[in-house]
């Protein structure tokens, strides 16, 4: 079996650091199962997951296994004890998430070699079934604000080149989704769609996690291991939070974008890949150039093409489009019927400004369909109450919140040019500088000016 595939989530109290070292040996890549949206990122291989229930059942442990078992190709090894194999609740459990179970006491070699025939049996099905992209994807993309349509146009755009593609946006707008939209309406569709997130796997791991390696390259090396980048032949490779890269990958990674050639760390030869690449990062990649801690090259290379992402407060209607769809989405998490919001909870729609974006109004709709014990959603339950009315200067307020969402969107639309944002508006360049000063709106670096669509072909 290919030992790229080889990632092994757990689940439960702390695990056993002997057993963990035996699996490490194995080449096994153990991570703590968080949340849906982490693991997702992580890996969209077939992988195998260690669910303890040595201790009982958990609810939250046992919410965790269905919400990973949507959005994962994953096949569930229960441990058990002596005393929990017997509750029917454990039998249940295993009867409907899990391959199989093993009954500790027992030698870490029998645990090990169990998970090994959980994520044949997972690679197996998932090449009888191919899975989808995510959820997420198949719903599409939700939104027609004049932004949104901005930002379909440019996914259009940089789908229909080759070209690498940086895109940017505060966290939460749906830099992932994006990509994948370019992905899949590319020429690369057929082929993998592979993503990292740079941010999420250790540094000391992640150049390996990247790049492969060949066995022996270091103590544990039992096996080569194939890179991510290699797992992404053909396709799109999709790097999150570029701005993490530690500097031994950077250069790594220039190499890769400059020759089309990765080396497996410990492997002689260096191995041709063809390989779309897409980065993402909310951080100001500016200054982390600025500062030394990003290799200007590199960034120059990753910013043939630039695709901004617009936040969740200037996308209007947009909004309440998707507290409706998330509503429906995820009512059924609940018994209680629930019909929509009330007229509260539609203002702090509006009123509140998402830092988080659409992450954070998806949370907390889903958060609020479970709080909620009326038939509309309200303001409370969204946990905005301090947004429903707005302060006692709330005309000013009102006005100048109205004036910085106009302008922000302006400024999308026109890729952070003052000039055109200025007559779009209606108002002069001086006059649209001296409210950007005002409202405290940051005059963007561009970087789409130094590139430009028509040099890539
Ligand atoms: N326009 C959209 N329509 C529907 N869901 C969206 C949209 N934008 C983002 N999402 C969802 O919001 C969450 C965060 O998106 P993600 O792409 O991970 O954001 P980012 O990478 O920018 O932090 C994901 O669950 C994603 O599916
Ligand atoms: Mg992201």
């Amino acid at each position: 079996m290919d030992s790229a595939h080889r990632t092994l989530l757990y689940i439960g109290g702390k695990p056993n650091e002997s057993l963990l070292r035996r699996l490490r040996d194995r080449a096994w890549l153990v991570v703590p199962a968080m949340s849906a949206n982490t693991m997702a990122k992580l890996a969209r291989a077939p992988m195998a997951g260690l669910l303890d229930l040595t201790d009982g059942i958990h609810e939250g442990r046992i919410a965790r296994v269905e919400q990973l078992s949507r959005s994962l190709l994953v096949a569930w090894v229960a441990l058990v004890s002596q005393e929990t194999r017997k509750w029917s609740a454990v039998r249940d459990v295993i009867a409907t998430h899990c391959f199989d179970f093993v009954t500790v006491p027992t030698s870490h070699e029998r645990i090990v070699n169990v998970v090994g025939q959980a994520i044949g049996m997972e690679v197996l099905r998932s090449e009888v079934e191919p899975p989808e992209l995510n959820d997420a994807l198949s719903d599409g993309m939700i939104g027609s604000s004049e932004a949104m349509l901005e930002l379909h146009r440019a996914i259009g755009k940089v789908a229909a080149t080759d070209a690498t593609v940086f895109i940017s946006g505060e966290s939460g707008t749906g830099k992932e989704l994006t990509a994948q939209m370019i992905h899949a309406r590319s020429e690369r569709r057929d082929k993998p769609f592979v993503a990292v997130n740079c941010g999420a796997v250790p540094h000391d791991l992640l150049h390996s996690e990247l790049f492969g390696y060949e066995r022996g390259a270091f103590t544990g090396a039992t096996q080569r291991k194939i890179g991510r980048v290699e797992q992404a032949r053909g396709g799109t490779l999709f790097l999150d939070e570029i701005g993490d890269l530690p500097s031994e990958s950077q250069a790594a990674l220039l190499r890769f974008i400059q020759e089309r050639k990765i080396e497996r760390l410990g492997g002689l030869e260096s191995i041709d890949v063809d390989v779309r690449v897409i980065t993402a990062t909310h951080q100001d990649m500016q200054s982390a150039v600025d500062e030394g801690r990003f290799r200007a090259d590199l960034f120059f290379r990753l910013c043939v093409l630039q695709v901004r992402e617009p936040p969740l407060r200037v996308r209007g209607k947009d909004i309440t489009e998707l507290a409706a769809h998330t509503l429906e989405r995820f009512k059924d998490e609940r018994e209680r019927r629930i019909h929509g919001f009330a007229p509260d909870a539609i203002a702090v729609l509006h009123n509140y400004g998402w830092p988080g974006n659409v992450r954070e109004l998806i949370n907390r709709v889903r958060r609020a369909i479970v709080l909620s014990d009326g038939k509309y959603i309200t303001a409370e339950d969204l946990e905005l109450t301090d947004y429903v009315s707005l302060a006692p200067d709330s005309l000013r307020e009102a006005r100048a919140a109205a004036d910085r969402r106009a302008i922000e969107l302006a400024l999308f639309v026109h890729r952070g040019r003052v000039v055109d944002a200025a007559r779009g508006l209606g108002i002069s360049r001086v006059h649209l500088h001296r409210l950007m000063q005002e409202l405290g709106i940051p005059p963007r670096a561009t970087v789409d000016e130094v590139h430009d669509l028509s040099d890539t072909g």
